[in-house]
């Protein structure tokens, strides 16, 4: 028997009312998500994709008990996110960022201790516990300056370190390194692998495609509230159309030709952009027949023709499946 998912949800839903208008008498209701079914396997990188305002946070706050559905269930390692919320907060860790939520006039050390109380970290453990979690963010040699002195990735760490701090089997991670320099989202990927080992399951939202593509076992993609898919790396890109990526650049397409490159075999899928008076089609390909000889043969008018082959990167996946939704 395999084990009980970390996440299961069932059709989750979310909706917000605001008010608008001159006297505010207005009120618009915006569905951020539509129906989500979500399973996380125990000890798992989860990543979830998706444009500015697909409902990312609102489902991570949804998981961590900051917000309760309007419709749906959902269950975080066996519990009930709304029934059982005081009984699933010990076992979850959040870490949302942002300039909210930590103590500016006091230090880092101080800020955890406070979050160490409120967590129920035993007392006698309280002191090693938040000078391991300072440590392990790298936070250790300002731990003793004001947060209000802190730049923003220096705060990100501080809320990576609260969330770890009562050593939580599931932690809810939204765009973590937002913010960061490159040498420490380095580090806070190293962290986030590490606490894997040590068998913490992870579910974390990002907008770098090459972020998830290092960290997640497997990925959703979340368009305007729905999931649009969910699978590896891999299965993405066998679902958008082929691993390999043919780009083909050249001057003054006429319809006929653009037709016949789409109809090449194996071709999955065709983009095009232009820049100035060039052309670029972007191709997937599905088979490793289609060779660039083979794109120049039958474009035998162009010889000006420059072609390109890459792998299909999470980020044409993501464009694709997002482009896709849009359409
Ligand atoms: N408290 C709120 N009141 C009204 N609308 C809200 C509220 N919170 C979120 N929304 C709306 O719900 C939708 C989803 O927002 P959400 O913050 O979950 O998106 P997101 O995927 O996290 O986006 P981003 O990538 O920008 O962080 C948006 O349309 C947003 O405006
Ligand atoms: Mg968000």
């Amino acid at each position: 028997m395999s084990p009980s998912p970390a996440i299961r949800t069932r059709n989750i839903r979310r909706a917000f009312e605001s008010r608008k208008g001159f006297l505010f008498n207005e009120v618009v209701r915006t569905e951020a998500l539509k129906g989500v079914d979500l399973e996380v396997d125990p000890g798992e990188i989860f990543g979830l994709l998706g444009p500015n305002g697909a409902g990312k946070t609102t489902l991570t706050k949804i998981l961590s008990t900051l917000l309760i559905p309007t419709e749906g269930t959902a269950e975080v390692l066996g519990l009930d996110v709304v029934r059982d919320a005081a009984r699933l907060r010990p076992q979850i860790g959040l870490v949302l960022g942002g300039e909210r939520g930590l103590y500016n006039r006091v230090n880092a050390r101080e800020n955890l201790r406070y979050f160490a109380d409120l967590y129920g970290v035993p007392t006698a453990e309280r002191s090693r516990r938040i000078e391991e979690v300072l440590e392990r963010v790298g936070l250790a040699d300002a731990a003793d300056r004001r947060v209000e002195e802190y730049s923003r990735g220096m705060k990100q760490k501080l809320h990576i370190a609260r969330g770890i701090l009562h050593r939580p089997v599931m932690l809810f991670l939204d765009e973590p390194t937002i913010g960061l320099d490159p040498k420490s989202a380095r580090e806070t990927r190293k962290l986030v692998r590490s606490l894997v080992a040590d068998g913490v399951t992870i579910f974390l939202t990002t907008h770098y495609m090459f972020e998830a593509e290092e960290l997640c076992q497997r990925i959703a993609v979340l368009s305007r509230g729905r999931i649009v898919a969910k699978d590896t790396v891999q299965g993405l890109r066998r679902l958008v159309g082929g691993d390999r990526t043919l780009e083909v650049e050249g001057y003054g397409f006429e319809d006929a030709e653009v037709n016949a490159l789409r109809q090449l075999p194996g071709v999955s899928r065709l983009k095009y952009e232009e820049f100035g008076p060039r052309t670029r089609y972007t191709l997937r390909v599905r088979t490793t027949e289609l060779t660039p000889p083979a794109i120049q043969a039958s474009l035998s008018g162009h010889p000006e023709l420059a072609i390109r082959e890459r792998r299909t990167s999470l980020e044409d996946i993501y464009l694709d499946l997002v482009e896709e939704e849009a359409a």
